[in-house]
């Protein structure tokens, strides 16, 4: 069965059952100083959903990608609960408020979904090897998808790549090519790579199959509630993730299963900020540079700027930006009320909710997307906290610490 798709630039579709990235047409003009051009989506085609999936809940997510995915018992991306933090629901005065918490997946992120399609992708193809370039995540989910599933992951990452995520990658057993140079340089030789070299290349933003397989994370969501929430929280950087998500409930829509879209709000790093100025400013921006604490949303030029703007409009969303104490503050607030340890690219989510939910009638049903797990970025976290001096093993320096760092904790 070949798979349609269409260029969000300038809506040419393309149908064929092989390995496509960019619309060709789109791809070859050159950039006119804005966001990338030419990123094609998969065009649902209701009529291919079986009976069974459109008359029954839950529905089988996977009947809404566009081939058949083999190796999800061997790498079971998706799945993930929504978490209904009672503590955060009492003390903002939303009952109707959840977490999806995408942290748990395989390799601690949400990107899984996108890597679990892609190596199906290239197996259907024929292909034994994927590479991509990733600041962190991307890497880490390809890299433990291709372990799972008996692909050869070669990823190429910048040096600022957060160490953890490379070690990860490596463990896997990715080849990993560092590039003394930007992401963008990264992501130039992954496509230089696979071009010379064959192989799929997974990178965001460039093989559409990336935005298809994140889509899944709103059919769960769907699946969950039984309806479409009023309002979802995404933290953004390229794009990719809430176009993703926008994909999901949009699909729903089109299989009419759903009615409407939910209130789609982007979620910035106020140091990354070009989706979030551009829809403000109603122009594309891109920055000169970044910084913000949430390494994963740390982008210059969206790669994915152009499809996100859309999916925000029509979604009637906005976009929100949060600065970094922000951030460090609704990590903490996260772990200690909720006992949900993410990155700070996810605790810039909620830090978003909290920043926006004056805008929000209190009886939404809010869905906040929770992406990566805290564990890859242990450093950011050790600013939250600081850890005492270890004491004797005698129960009175134990009580004497305890006064100390905490207050009293005797009866
Ligand atoms: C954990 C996590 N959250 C959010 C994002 C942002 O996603 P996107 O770049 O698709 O907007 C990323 C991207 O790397 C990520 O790894």
């Amino acid at each position: 069965m070949s798979t349609r798709y269409a260029c969000a630039s300038c809506g040419a579709s393309y149908q064929t059952d092989a390995v496509v990235y960019r619309c060709p047409r789109c791809e070859a003009e050159p950039s006119s100083g804005g966001f990338a051009r030419g990123i094609l989506s998969v065009v649902f085609d209701p009529t291919l959903l079986g009976a069974a999936t459109r008359g029954e809940a839950p529905l089988d997510p996977h009947s809404f990608l566009p081939i058949p995915v083999p190796g999800s018992r061997a790498f079971p991306a998706g799945g993930t609960p929504l978490v209904e933090p009672s503590r955060l629901r009492e003390a903002t005065g939303f009952p109707n408020l959840f977490f999806k918490n995408d942290t748990l997946n395989p390799s601690g992120s949400l990107k899984d979904r996108a890597s679990l399609l892609v190596a199906a992708q290239a197996i259907a193809a024929g292909e034994r090897r994927v590479a991509l370039a990733s600041t962190g995540n991307a890497g880490a989910s390809m890299a433990g998808a291709g372990a799972a599933l008996g692909l050869e992951v070669v990823l190429f990452v910048s040096g600022s790549a957060p160490r953890a995520k490379l070690l990860q990658s490596l463990l896997y057993g990715a080849r990993v090519v560092p590039v003394r140079g930007t992401y963008d340089d990264a992501f130039g030789l992954s496509i230089a790579y696979t071009r010379e070299c064959g192989g799929v290349n997974r990178n965001t933003a460039y093989n559409p199959f990336t935005i298809e397989g994140k889509k899944t994370v709103s059919l769960e969501i769907w699946n969950q509630l039984g309806t479409v929430p009023d309002v979802v929280y995404v933290p953004t950087g390229d794009g990719v993730i809430i176009a993703g998500v926008h994909k999901g409930f949009a699909d729903l829509v089109s299989a009419g299963l759903a009615e409407r879209l939910p209130v789609l709000v982007a979620v910035q790093a106020s140091g990354s900020n070009a989706i979030a100025r551009s829809f403000r400013e109603g122009r594309e921006v891109t920055l000169a540079g970044t910084s913000t604490i949430a390494d994963s949303l740390a982008v210059s030029s969206p790669a994915n700027g152009e499809m996100a703007l859309r999916c925000l409009a029509q979604s009637g969303g906005r976009a929100v930006e949060v600065d970094d104490a922000a951030i460090g503050r609704a990590q903490l607030e996260l772990c200690n009320t909720s006992g949900l340890f993410v990155e700070p690219s996810s605790a810039a989510a909620w830090a978003g909710f909290l920043a926006d939910r004056a805008n929000v009638d209190r009886r939404s049903t809010v869905v906040v997307l929770l992406t990566g797990t805290g564990f890859k970025d242990v450093k950011a976290a050790e600013r939250l906290v600081a850890m005492p001096e270890p004491c004797e093993p005698r129960l009175g320096p134990a009580l004497e610490l305890l006064d100390r760092e905490y207050g009293s904790c005797r009866r």
